[in-house]
């Protein structure tokens, strides 16, 4: 389970009262959790609905997907500034090896490392493998992943740890269940009080409002700025530390 001793990651999982949220760099390596997020990139209407003309749907096999995770996840964003996606999996009160006092504190955020994580995941993980996925949340440092170059005239930008960009998709089958605000304000919360971030920004595309919705419950607000200089496709959101309390 352990990274190579160069990578700044320390192994944990977060467990909300519904989910577990396991980072790439453990979860890259569960053929169960690369399943779900190739189907999910191979399924036409959440690619248009989650990156418009930017990603179209494709189905990639499963080596396909291992090198997508560990280049566009792991070497741009958990590599570079300990933070990035993370697989989200329905948390079941009987998974073999949990430790009786985290099922009964189901309450709040908790985040799990040391021998609390071996008891969890089991001999390499192989109780990690039965966990049912339902999508992924992650963060990211926005001005080294996704936003465009800058270019000569345009406005200074703030710290990276005032632009971090929070990012998710979950199966159609569990829209409607709040798993997706569950994860996303989990994950910033880990941000926040683990990495210092100070301001999460996202952009989402016009139509979608599902993700407008999660945006707002989580305390985002519309922003003018135009860090993705898309200001017709796409509507930039930002929040401040605090508002998600
Ligand atoms: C965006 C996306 C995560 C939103 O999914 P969602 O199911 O609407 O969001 P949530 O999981 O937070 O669920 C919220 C809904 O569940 C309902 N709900 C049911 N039980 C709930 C519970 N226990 N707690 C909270 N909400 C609950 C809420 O009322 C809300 O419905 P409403 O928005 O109609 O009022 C999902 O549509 C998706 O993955 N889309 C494709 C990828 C994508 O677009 N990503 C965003 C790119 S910007």
């Amino acid at each position: 389970m352990t990274l190579s001793a160069e990578d700044p990651f320390d192994d944990f999982v977060l467990l909300t009262p519904r989910l577990i949220i396991i980072p790439t760099p453990i979860a890259v390596s569960l053929a169960s959790y690369r399943a779900l997020y190739s189907d999910l990139h191979a399924n036409v209407a959440f690619c248009e609905m989650a990156f418009g003309h930017h990603l179209p749907a494709e189905r990639w096999s499963d080596s396909k997907t291992l090198e997508v995770i560990q280049q566009r996840d792991i070497g741009r964003c958990w590599k570079p500034r300990g933070m990035g996606d993370f697989a989200v999996g329905r948390r079941m009160p009987s998974t073999p090896g949990s430790d009786p006092r985290v099922q009964d504190d189901r309450s709040e955020l908790i985040i799990l490392r040391g021998q609390d994580l071996v008891r969890l995941a089991g001999p390499d993980n192989v109780y990690f493998e039965n966990i049912e996925w339902v999508g992924y949340a992650g963060v990211r440092d926005a001005t080294t992943t996704s936003m465009p170059a800058r270019e000569p005239g345009d406005p200074a930008l703030p710290s990276w740890r005032e632009m971090v960009e929070l990012r998710y998709g979950f199966s159609p089958q569990v829209w409607g269940t709040g798993v997706g605000q569950e994860a996303a304000k989990a994950v910033m919360q880990w941000a926040v009080g683990e990495r210092g971030v100070l301001r999460f920004i996202a952009e989402t595309e016009r139509e979608n409002e599902r993700s407008g919705r999660v945006l707002k419950k989580l305390g985002f607000v519309s922003s003018a700025t135009d860090y993705w200089k898309e200001p017709i496709v796409c509507k930039a959101q930002e929040t401040i530390l605090g508002a998600t309390a």
